[in-house]
């Protein structure tokens, strides 16, 4: 399928209500999502919900119900996250669905059968919070790395995935694909794991507690979690679906990295599956302190809350523009609103309004169009740059260079002070136009990031630019309508 885009988040525990981290990464996700979707490409974003760990029987039992009915109650407040910030995913996929539990079964066959499938016995430290073993070398003082807890000894029987027989394999394969994990810096984290450490096969069942997708031909296991999690990119594509695949873009969290660029790529090849086409790795959202978001720690933030108290676009904006592309980023609410005052409500909004006022004053009627007038300034650069920015997958950076573009509308009116061409219809027109033709360009590169806001500024501006007449400054029509405030300021 030719100029397709189908791109991912990874799935979340719905083991409590969704957090700051998963609101973020879906609405990164969107951006991109929306980005290709701009450029024509044909796109598909998946979401969804990993549910059948052993963390969510705990997790229900703690809540006092049954872990379906928990686990449903949960993954609604999951997909109402994705409403409130209009995150455009076409399909939400849950790992209890029975598309899902097909695709897993078929793909542990086709491995026994390939003779990638052993039964055996295994002992290691794990932690339920990941739901993945640790090595000695990975946690030398048995605690994990990641939540910082003891890890738990455990000794079972179980199926193991032959993972160790594709070690040089993915190490070449990384290699010829210096792309395939972006950012370089991870890209490189993960080859020199690679190289340093042996990859052990990996255990790929546990008793069964009666919940999880079961293994074939032995119902006392299921499948673990993170086996059954990864094929969810596959198994939500229905048979007509199929030519969707490969996935264009796997969105992940630093902490599951490994899953994604060794685990996965090595199930796919051993299935004969074509492999994603990058993995792109984002860094974490931290508290306003600097440290990590926790319950225990009480610094926490609810996306629920912060959508609740803003508008969808300013947060999605201040997540996109204020937390690096490439690494963790504190989330402060001050800085949001500063952020909405300054950048959205005087450099965006109050342009758009204040110079679509004026030409609707001084013009004869509210109608602008470009006869008579010549081009003062290219716009090239801005959308050449933020695409490869977003190619990049640098999507704060292509922020920034389309404001560098709503920077320079500001004092390319400031310096023509157009208000002083009241009685000079033609000179007033020249600067308006220009003007106004530049803030279309802005608006168009700005719809992947502020969806809702842009709509409305389009509206205002009456016109029916697109990206393909982007480029062209001559032409346009807008049909000027009386603006009202993009975003109202906000008291601190
Ligand atoms: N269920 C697994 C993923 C399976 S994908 C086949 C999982 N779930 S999770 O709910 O713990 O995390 C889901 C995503 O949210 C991960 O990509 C994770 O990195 C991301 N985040 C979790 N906390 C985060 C922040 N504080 N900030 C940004 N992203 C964070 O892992």
């Amino acid at each position: 399928m030719k100029n397709k885009f189908y791109c991912t988040t990874a799935i979340d525990y719905p083991n409590g209500k969704p957090h700051i981290g998963h609101a973020y990464e879906k609405i990164v996700t969107d951006a991109y999502n929306r980005w290709y979707k701009l450029f024509g490409h044909e796109t598909y974003f998946l979401t969804g919900t990993d549910e059948n760990g052993q963390k969510l029987i705990e997790s229900a039992k703690a809540a006092g119900k049954d872990t379906l009915q928990y686990v449903d109650e949960n993954v609604e407040i999951f997909k109402e996250l994705c409403t409130r910030a209009n995150i455009s995913n076409d399909d939400f996929i849950r790992t209890t669905e029975k598309r899902h539990e097909q695709a897993c079964v078929e793909l542990w066959k086709n491995l026994e059968e390939k003779n990638l499938i052993y039964h055996g016995s295994y002992a290691g430290d794990y932690c339920l919070s990941c739901e993945a073993f640790y090595t000695e070398t990975q946690a030398p003082d048995g605690i994990c790395p990641e939540h910082h807890k003891p890890l738990e000894r455990k000794e079972e029987e179980g199926y193991f995935f032959k993972l160790s027989e594709y070690q040089d394999w993915i190490i070449k394969y990384l290699e010829d694909n210096p792309t395939f994990v972006t950012p370089k810096a991870k890209y490189n984290e993960i080859l020199s794991r690679l190289k340093g450490d042996d990859l052990r096969d990996l255990a790929i069942s546990r008793p069964t507690q009666g919940w999880g997708v079961k293994v074939p031909g032995n119902d006392k296991f299921v499948m673990y979690t993170w086996f059954d999690a990864l094929i969810n990119y596959y198994s939500a594509l229905s048979p007509e679906q199929k030519n969707l695949w490969p996935a264009d873009l796997h969105v992940v969290g630093k902490d599951i990295l490994w899953f994604h660029s060794v685990i996965w790529p090595c199930m796919l090849k051993a299935s004969e599956l074509p492999l994603p086409k990058q993995v792109y790795v984002h860094g974490m959202v931290l508290a306003e302190d600097g440290k990590k978001m926790s319950k225990s720690l009480g610094n926490a933030i609810d996306p629920f809350d912060m959508l609740d108290k803003y508008p969808t676009d300013t947060f999605r904006y201040y997540m996109l523009r204020n937390i690096s592309a490439n690494s963790d980023g504190r989330f402060s609410e001050e800085e949001l609103i500063s952020k909405h005052n300054t950048e959205l409500g005087n450099d965006y909004g109050n342009l758009l309004m204040r110079i679509i006022k004026l030409a609707r004053k001084v013009l004869p009627d509210t109608t602008l169009d470009s006869k008579g007038v010549t081009q003062d300034f290219k716009v090239e650069e801005y959308l050449f740059e933020s695409k490869k920015f977003m190619e990049n997958r640098e999507h704060h950076k292509a922020i920034d260079k389309i404001w560098e573009l709503v920077n320079f509308l500001n004092q390319y009116i400031n310096d023509k002070e157009p208000w002083k061409f009241k009685n000079d219809p033609e000179a007033f027109k020249a600067i308006a136009y220009n003007c106004i033709y530049g803030i279309g360009v802005a608006t168009i590169l700005l719809k992947p990031f502020i969806p809702d806001v842009t709509e409305k500024a389009f509206s205002y501006l009456g016109t029916l630019m697109d990206i393909d007449s982007l480029l062209q400054f001559e032409g346009h029509k807008f049909n000027l309508e009386n603006p009202d405030a993009l975003f109202p300021k906000i008291e601190a």
